[in-house]
């Protein structure tokens, strides 16, 4: 069936909030976009103005967390147009995690279209100042009301868009980051590979505890032995030691970023040397001691690459590069920005135009 997405356009656009005051999340454009999972099969997509959605009380979402999500960006390159960078890995975790979840995810050409029509139709609403985008949020839900734990017949899959700022103003900024050994995000065999929301969930109180310590996000750590490093917040995370690039594997209780495989071969283009593998906290402690921890920075769609600058773990603060980005850090945030804003060749064909 050829996809034909219907636009229902806003009687009353909003207005627009400042460049300079985006801050992340907190504006939404005027559209929203949502397609029906319904009698085994998915609905035509339709564009209408942004506002709440009708949901049966009992529907899976509500009770048994069927939730998934997905975070990209479409980005304004210097040139006026707007690109969206690697969009189709965001529709293969969405599936990923739809199969882990029991749901029923939407075609790749049903995610795609809609995807390109949508950012078309809020095009307005990318923003065009140093460092910011229109932050798209891709969503799946299950909406059949049934109480009976089992997965639901019915599906809503949606997308909303927010305006958002750069992360950072003139250069990048260092963060400090919080080892955590109480609380886990994920555990073997669980749900951690995929973007569902109960992991965020069960993530917040650690952030809030964090918060409260000075550290902005926490480093999570695997969750038997408390011992071996994950990823960071919402982001993952990266280890430059004795001149080398040290990330954690993809063992099934992380999340495998875009901007981590973007990172990981763009670290390879630049001739660095990076291995995916276990690393502990011991390692890195050491690693310290012996002054061979040069940097330490996270990589995720919302905030680029995040140089860390300081890590507090149990009595201990570790300071990076005298808490400031170091080298490697800069030059991959901007190759990957230089990308993204059209400001260099795509060779690696990482960008789509809508
Ligand atoms: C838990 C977690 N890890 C890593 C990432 C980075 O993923 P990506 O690079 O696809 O944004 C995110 C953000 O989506 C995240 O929420």
């Amino acid at each position: 069936m050829p996809i034909e997405i219907s636009v229902e356009k806003t009687k009353t656009p909003k207005t627009q909030p400042a460049p300079d005051n985006l801050g992340f999340g907190r504006y939404f454009s005027d559209h929203m976009l949502l397609c029906e999972y319904a009698n085994e099969q998915w609905g035509q997509p339709r564009i209408v103005p942004y506002g709440p959605l009708p949901l049966d009380p009992g529907a899976s979402v509500l009770h048994y967390g069927q939730a998934l999500f997905e975070g990209m960006k479409a980005f304004r390159g210097e040139d006026g147009k707007v690109k969206l960078f690697r969009p189709q890995r965001n529709w293969a975790r969405l599936t990923q995690g739809a199969e882990r979840l029991a749901m029923k995810a939407p075609p790749e050409d049903i995610f795609m279209e809609s995807i390109k029509k949508f950012t078309q139709v809020e095009s307005n609403w990318v923003p065009s100042a140093k460092g910011t985008a229109l932050y798209l949020r891709p969503t799946l839900i299950g909406t059949e009301g049934f109480l009976g734990v089992r997965p639901s017949n019915n599906y809503l899959f949606y997308v909303i868009a927010s305006p958002v700022g750069g992360y950072y103003g003139e250069g990048i900024e260092a963060v400090k980051i919080w080892v955590e050994k109480k609380y886990s995000r994920s555990a073997p065999g669980g749900i951690g590979a995929v973007k569902a929301g109960g992991n965020y969930a069960s993530s917040l109180l650690a952030a809030v505890d964090a918060k409260k310590k000075g550290y902005s996000q926490v480093m999570w750590l695997d969750s038997s032995q408390h011992r071996f490093v994950e990823e960071v917040g919402t982001m993952n995370v990266f280890f430059v030691i004795d001149g080398k690039v040290i990330t954690p594997d993809l063992g099934g209780t992380i999340l495998p970023g875009v901007m981590r495989d973007s990172t990981i071969q763009t670290l390879k283009m630049m001739g660095k040397t990076v291995e995916e593998r276990k690393i502990s906290i011991d390692e890195i402690l050491m690693a310290q001691e012996r002054g061979l921890l040069t940097e330490v920075f996270g990589t995720g769609t919302a905030a680029s690459v995040s140089p860390v600058g300081q890590l507090g773990f149990e009595d201990r603060t570790i300071t990076i590069n005298d808490g400031r980005p170091g080298p490697i850090a800069r030059e991959l945030y901007a190759t990957l920005t230089d990308i993204q804003y059209s400001r260099k060749a795509d060779e690696l064909g990482w960008t789509l135009e809508v």
